[in-house]
């Protein structure tokens, strides 16, 4: 069976692409070939060659096998607001079969697929589908990516119960710290340690610019 894993979080902005890169590296140095995909982005920019979104473009680069810009990112919508809420606007109903074909097209051409979520774990896709539907079709274990920041233990422990409860595999969770300064930083991460019935795969430092082979150092997967 082809290897993979769904990258959600506790929110948007709380580092999904940083570790979604990081993880790739982390399997590549293994000697994996690794592909990656952002299925829905929406705060795209307009290109000559289309829409182009800053976290599939970091994808696209970072994946073993050069890829076409469609099949790492096949909607992409240019207001940064919710993914059906952009394609409603765009005429575009999301349509989550042609995802999963197109993740299948990635994974056989590979030894594991990384695929990054859009915001948290409920983001709706369209009428009837959400995140959470998304990843249970592709039948992907997922890595929840919380940022420490107070509210944190809540998010985590609301996510972690809803992408259990949604019938898919919670592989475990890592620490992303986006506030260096944050108060009892080690106590928070033990606080959900101790509650999150999947294991802590990793804790990012604090980078002020992103180096993805040393992100790569922190997780065991
Ligand atoms: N470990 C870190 N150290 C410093 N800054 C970080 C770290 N992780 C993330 N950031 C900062 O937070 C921003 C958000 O991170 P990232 O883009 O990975 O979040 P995301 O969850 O993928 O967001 P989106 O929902 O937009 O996809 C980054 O642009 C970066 O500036
Ligand atoms: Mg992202």
């Amino acid at each position: 069976m082809q290897k993979g894993y769904f990258i959600t979080g506790t929110d948007t902005g709380v580092g999904k692409t940083w570790a979604t890169l990081a993880l790739m590296a982390h399997l590549q140095q293994a000697g994996h070939c690794v592909l990656g995909m952002k299925p829905v982005a929406s705060g795209c920019e307009q290109t000559a060659e289309g829409l182009r979104n800053e976290d599939a473009l970091l994808i696209q680069q970072q994946s073993t096998i050069a890829l076409p810009y469609d099949a790492i990112n096949p909607y992409a919508f240019a207001p940064a607001i919710a993914p059906h809420l952009a394609a409603t606007q765009a005429g575009v109903e999301i349509d989550l079969s042609h995802l999963t074909g197109s993740a299948r097209a990635l994974q056989q051409q590979s030894d594991y697929l990384i695929v990054e979520g859009a915001g948290g774990w409920l983001v709706p896709l369209n009428k009837a589908s959400s995140i959470a539907d998304l990843a249970w079709q592709l039948q992907l274990p997922v890595i929840l990516v919380v940022s420490l920041r107070l509210g944190c233990i809540n998010h985590a422990l609301l996510s972690a119960t809803a992408i259990r409860q949604s019938g898919c595999e919670l592989a475990g969770w890592v620490a992303n710290i986006l506030d260096p300064q944050m108060p009892c930083l080690q106590q928070n991460i033990d606080s959900i340690t101790a509650r999150v019935p999947a294991p802590l795969l990793g804790t990012l430092p604090y980078q002020q610019q992103r180096n993805t082979m040393q992100l790569a150092q922190h997780l065991s997967v």
